[in-house]
């Protein structure tokens, strides 16, 4: 299987993009979950400080399958944020785990950096598998900084150093 982190070049990335964000699976885990339209889209992605900020489109075989985040992006301190979704095609394989292996080899390798951290939602048992399957420990929570259906939810915040990485 060809994996791959490529940069949204095209309309038809763009469109796509949008569609996965506001997949409602995809909108309940992450921190804002209202859609955006497409014109929102484009304005937010024209207007990303590129310094900071890394977006890469990851592709199963030459087919979009899931988008990746790098926020932070904190050359001086050595780290970044971290986030990335599936789309509902891709997602249930087994496939989260090497996308974030693409994800850590990008921080760790190419930028140099010694520690990525990341937030997750405290009922998503899924993510919360796969990050403590890449070695992401737990550091503190956001204690109901979530409000999804009525209740209010903790925001899980993890880390990964270098030193603990295995590839
Ligand atoms: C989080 C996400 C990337 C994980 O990818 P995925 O394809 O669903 O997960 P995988 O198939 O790689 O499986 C990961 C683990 O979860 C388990 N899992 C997958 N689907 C499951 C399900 N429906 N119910 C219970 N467990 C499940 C797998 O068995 C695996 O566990 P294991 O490592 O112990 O074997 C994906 O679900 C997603 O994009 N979700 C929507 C957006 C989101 O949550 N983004 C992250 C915000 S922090």
């Amino acid at each position: 299987m060809n994996l791959e982190l490529k940069e949204a070049i095209t309309f038809e990335d763009h469109m796509w993009l949008v569609e996965l964000h506001n997949d409602p699976f995809v909108l309940k885990n992450i921190t804002n979950p209202m859609p955006v339209s497409f014109d929102q889209h484009m304005n937010w992605y024209k207007n990303l400080n590129w310094q900071k900020e890394q977006r890469y489109i990851f592709y199963v075989d030459g087919v979009r399958a899931g988008f990746t985040k790098f926020y932070q992006i904190d050359p001086p301190n050595m780290n970044c944020v971290l986030g990335a979704d599936l789309h509902k095609d891709f997602r249930g394989k087994g496939l989260a785990k090497s996308m974030w292996q693409l994800m850590l080899k990008k921080c760790f390798d190419e930028l140099k950096l010694h520690r990525v951290s990341l937030t997750t939602a405290s009922f998503n048992e899924i993510a919360q598998k796969v990050y403590v399957g890449l070695g992401f420990v737990e550091e503190g929570r956001k204690v109901e900084s979530l409000y999804r259906d009525g209740h209010y939810f903790d925001e899980i915040c993890m880390y990964l150093l270098y030193g603990n990485w295995s590839e």
